[in-house]
């Protein structure tokens, strides 16, 4: 299995903030944002990673991450992964964004997560029952404060199968939000040669995650613990720091 991590984007909502840097380079509690996507894949046994970022910011990156050795200023090991760049050219959205990683998963299962998702547990859980399903894809649902914030799907009463995902909806058809971890099989690069850009530019994930249900071969599980995508607002940074510290989440 390898893993992608998604850190192009132009966060519009982090206003000042991000106005000369690239928003997974933020510090959350204390480290920069993207250490969290990063060590999620690593606690799970995910060690080969596909880091895929905008030109702007590439080079910070790469200055922060190098090939994915990464030792603190004391020299103690942060991270001992394997890490391959993709650059994105635009922001044209998260399905295209994995479409870049092709090359880099050659064939492989891979799990995509969202490079400002931050979560309370490792992933482990999910990554291994994915390891194990024959075929198809599975996410993550959560339940937020606030659905129409996220993508939000449909469950069938009678089966608990998802029947649809619609994005930031104005009235959610349940309380989950579909959180950024996606597990594919190596029909993804198919799937996404079936998907347009939306009204707003983007390859949507929503899109290519409804292919996946239209085949029916879209699994999910709802996560334990708390999630939160950094990408909210200025003060959820901060929330979500505080939260880091009182429920003592360690990288
Ligand atoms: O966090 C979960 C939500 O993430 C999902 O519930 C939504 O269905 C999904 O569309 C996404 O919504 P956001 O509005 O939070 O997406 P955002 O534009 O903030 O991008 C999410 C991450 O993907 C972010 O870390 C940057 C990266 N990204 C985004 C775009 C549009 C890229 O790398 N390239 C892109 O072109």
């Amino acid at each position: 299995m390898k893993g992608i991590v998604l850190a192009g984007g132009t966060a519009t909502r982090l206003g000042e903030l991000t106005r000369i840097t690239n928003k997974h380079l933020l510090p959350i509690a204390d480290y920069p944002m993207i250490y969290y996507p990063l060590k999620a894949l690593e606690s799970a046994g995910v060690q080969e990673v596909c880091l895929v970022t905008g030109k702007d910011h590439a080079s910070r990156f790469i200055e922060l991450l190098g090939d994915g050795q990464v030792s603190d200023r004391h020299g103690k090991k942060v991270f001992d992964l394997d890490i391959t760049y993709r650059m994105q050219v635009r922001p044209g959205g998260i399905a295209e964004a994995i479409s870049l990683a092709k090359n880099f998963a050659n064939g492989e299962k891979t799990v995509t997560v969202l490079g400002d998702n931050i979560f309370q547990y490792p992933l482990t859980q999910y990554i291994e029952k994915f390891k194990t399903q024959k075929r198809g894809g599975r996410i993550l649902l959560w339940k937020p404060e606030n659905a129409s914030a996220y993508g939000v799907p449909t469950i069938d009463e009678t089966t608990q199968r998802i029947v649809e995902i619609q994005e930031k909806p104005s009235s959610p058809k349940s309380p989950y939000a579909v959180i950024g971890v996606y597990m594919f099989d190596p029909e993804v690069f198919a799937y996404l040669n079936n998907i347009n850009p939306s009204a707003r530019g983007e390859m949507e994930v929503t899109d290519l995650l409804n292919e996946y249900i239209k085949n029916s071969v879209l699994e999910y599980d709802v996560l334990e613990g708390w999630w939160r995508d950094a990408g909210q607002s200025q003060k959820e940074l901060y929330e979500i720091s505080k939260l880091i510290y009182d429920t003592g989440v360690q990288i």
